[in-house]
């Protein structure tokens, strides 16, 4: 079995911070999201990776690089004639897929879920695609079987009235007619070549067709809170305490998993509430930390307190003496306090597209 894992695509509903990253870089508890994705993918024991990537994209390969050191051969796969839908990234790698079978993954899925064991349901039922299912609050924004006695009968690509609270997730398990219903399928009114609707081919065609409820699954649907969700599903996996000091002063309180990188220093009071990962070489000065927040590499933070946020490398938050909440900080950014100048005020240097709430 080979996996193709998609990486391409715009981004555009995560802008200002997709103008300068591929969103799977973006970093989810401190790993680019993809490596979550490739972690998982090579854990369930497939070693031949195929990812999908826009035209003429060179940062993603020089990022994930060859697969060493995940354990596996990755082949960078562009996808020609632009974004043209699920579908198309199948029919678009159809010679790399060649008669193997496939687990398609969705690069902006997360599932905490394990892959073996729906591999395992796949050759074991002899079933010729898996589909897996997570209950969604809002399906209509996603492909949302029918299901009728235990079996699905087809899947609607965000119905407006949706016939189930279950979503397809982004992760699916075929045999290679799957390629044959890539290929045979039309463009919707969206003007892209659906999953869904191959998914619907097979099922008429008389293809088997299982499905496998799966917990503990996240998809960035692109706002800024979907990111925080998938960066506190990993961290709610993390376990222990790792921390790189011998001794802990007695100004230090640490509670809960946490991780922080080498080279990484605290001074004063710290504050650590976990789940939380800090990355290296970082200063963490007079603040405090709390629950379901990702500090990068080089961060210098001082008399701030950051709750439940996405801190990226070199961000510098400075004795703000405010709290910080539910937000995600663009490499580089700084966030400091205003000082005694006048005019009083904020001083807001902000790019396109970018959200702040005073
Ligand atoms: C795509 C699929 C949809 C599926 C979803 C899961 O949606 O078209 O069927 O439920 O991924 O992540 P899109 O990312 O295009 O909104």
């Amino acid at each position: 079995m080979k996996a193709l894992i998609t990486a391409g695509g715009q981004g555009t509903r995560l802008r200002p911070i997709t103008y300068t990253i591929n969103k799977h870089l973006f970093p989810i508890a401190n790993k680019p999201m993809i490596f979550h994705a490739l972690e998982k993918v090579a854990a369930a024991g497939v070693k031949e990776v195929g990812i999908n990537i826009n035209e003429g994209d060179k940062e993603l390969p020089s990022v994930v690089g060859s697969g060493k050191k995940f354990g596996v051969k990755i082949t960078y796969l562009e996808q020609k004639g632009g974004a043209l839908g699920l579908a198309h990234i199948i029919k678009n790698a159809a010679d790399w897929i060649g008669k193997d079978d496939l687990l398609f993954y969705l690069g902006d899925n997360i599932v905490s879920a394990d892959l073996k064991s729906l591999i395992d349901k796949f050759y074991r039922e002899k079933l010729d695609c898996l589909l897996t299912l997570s209950k969604v609050r809002d399906p209509k924004r996603f492909g949302v079987p029918i299901i009728k006695k235990n079996r699905i009968t087809k899947v609607e690509e965000k119905p407006q009235n949706p016939k189930s609270d279950f979503a397809v997730t982004g992760i699916y398990v075929y045999r290679p007619v799957i390629i044959e219903a890539t290929k045979k399928i039309k463009s919707s009114k969206r003007g892209e070549f659906e999953i869904s609707d191959a998914h619907t081919y097979l099922i008429n065609k008389g293809c088997k067709v299982g499905y496998e409820e799966i917990t503990g699954w996240w998809k960035d649907t692109g706002k800024p809170e979907d990111l925080l969700e998938g960066n506190s599903l990993i961290l709610n996996t993390l376990r222990g305490y790792d921390v790189p000091f011998k001794n802990l002063k007695e100004e230090w309180k640490i509670e809960g998993a946490v991780k922080v990188g080498k080279g990484t220093k605290f001074k004063g009071n710290v504050v650590l509430r976990g789940p939380v990962v800090i990355g290296e070489n970082c200063i963490i000065e007079d603040s405090c930390i709390d629950p379901y927040t990702s500090i990068g590499d080089r961060v210098e933070i001082s008399k701030t307190e950051v709750s439940h946020s996405i801190v990226c490398d070199d961000v510098k938050i400075k004795d703000c003496g405010v709290r910080i909440v539910d937000s995600l900080l663009g490499r580089n950014s700084i966030v400091k306090a205003q000082g005694h100048t006048l005019p009083s005020g904020h001083k807001l240097i902000i790019g396109d597209n970018a959200q702040v709430e005073l």
